[in-house]
């Protein structure tokens, strides 16, 4: 079975669904076999795509956001997965407090898999509006979780 990553943010419309295109294109370059999925600790958006702006900096960098769905996190999730990866602090404190006892998937920050770029926590830009600024973060850690997982 193929490994399973799922990408956790507050809203899953901007930087978890990224992170999910990103990975996909990104994997398949490599010849990674991933299963790969995101999802929000929030449920605002349920159901929705990727935020406009969103998709539209990653389609101009290659990836296409416009079929994936928004949805919230669910403790099951930490046993359908082996790896999920938070974009900042709160959603890793989310994801700690949500996690069942009996342990489950791996977690981590995504942050963790781009040490040289000095950034402990995937920028939200719903609110910086610097998207390309976040793409740039993600396409970085993508690559870096990437070399984990090809060693
Ligand atoms: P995301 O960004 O967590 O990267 O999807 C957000 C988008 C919308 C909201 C929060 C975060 N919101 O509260 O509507």
């Amino acid at each position: 079975m193929a490994y399973r990553i799922l990408f956790v943010c507050l809203g899953n419309i901007c930087r978890s669904p990224s992170a999910e295109g990103v990975l996909r294109v990104r994997a398949a370059e490599r010849g990674v076999a991933l299963e790969i999925d995101s999802a929000g600790t929030g449920d605002w958006h349920v159901g929705e795509p990727p935020y406009g702006p969103m998709q539209r900096a990653a389609r101009t960098r290659g990836y296409d956001l416009s079929r994936l769905r928004a949805r919230q996190v669910a403790a099951e999730d930490f046993h359908r997965f082996d790896l999920i990866i938070a974009m900042d602090p709160s959603n890793l404190e989310n994801l700690e407090r949500l996690r069942p006892a009996q342990g489950g998937a791996e977690l981590r920050l995504f942050t963790d898999y781009a040490p040289g770029s000095g950034a402990t926590e995937v920028p939200d830009p719903y609110y910086t509006r610097d998207f390309d600024g976040t793409l740039e973060l993600i396409e970085r850690a993508a690559e870096g979780l990437l070399d984990v997982l090809s060693r």
